[in-house]
């Protein structure tokens, strides 16, 4: 599924990395869940998600990030894909939301960590962000 939480995946701005934190503690939730649990969990995921992505785009667009609309169009995209996947696990298909916890949002998570989330985290030390909540 998805390695644990560490220091090491911090990137230096105290609002992501509290909200990268909470996504493991979200993704913990699926452990041992089933059913009607398992579709709650998937459910708090795209709440966590919605507001940990915007929460980062207010940071670009408060601070003027050069790459805004490419990191803002990626988190759309998979907002996209989680809505679309909870609608179906709603509606009895657990497989796509099942195969994007098992398999896709780990690696995913450590993709965009790596390049779009750390590139915004160093802009915004750069341009004297705190970090504080906008
Ligand atoms: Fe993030
Ligand atoms: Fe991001």
């Amino acid at each position: 599924m998805i390695l644990a939480w560490s220091d090491e995946l911090k990137v230096g701005n105290a609002v992501m990395d509290a909200d990268h934190e909470e996504l493991f503690h979200v993704l913990a939730r699926f452990e041992g869940a089933d059913g009607p649990a398992w579709v709650a969990a998937f459910e708090g995921l795209a709440q966590h998600l919605t507001e940990h992505f915007e929460r980062e785009n207010e940071l670009m667009r408060k601070h003027g990030f050069f790459a805004y609309h490419c990191h803002h169009g990626e988190h759309d995209s998979v907002l996209a894909e989680v809505g679309a996947m909870l609608a179906a696990a709603k509606a009895g298909d657990l497989v796509p939301a099942r195969t994007f916890i098992d398999d896709v949002i780990g690696p995913w998570f450590l993709n965009h960590r790596n390049t779009m989330d750390w590139v915004t985290a160093q802009f915004l030390k750069s341009a004297g962000a705190s970090g504080a909540a906008c």
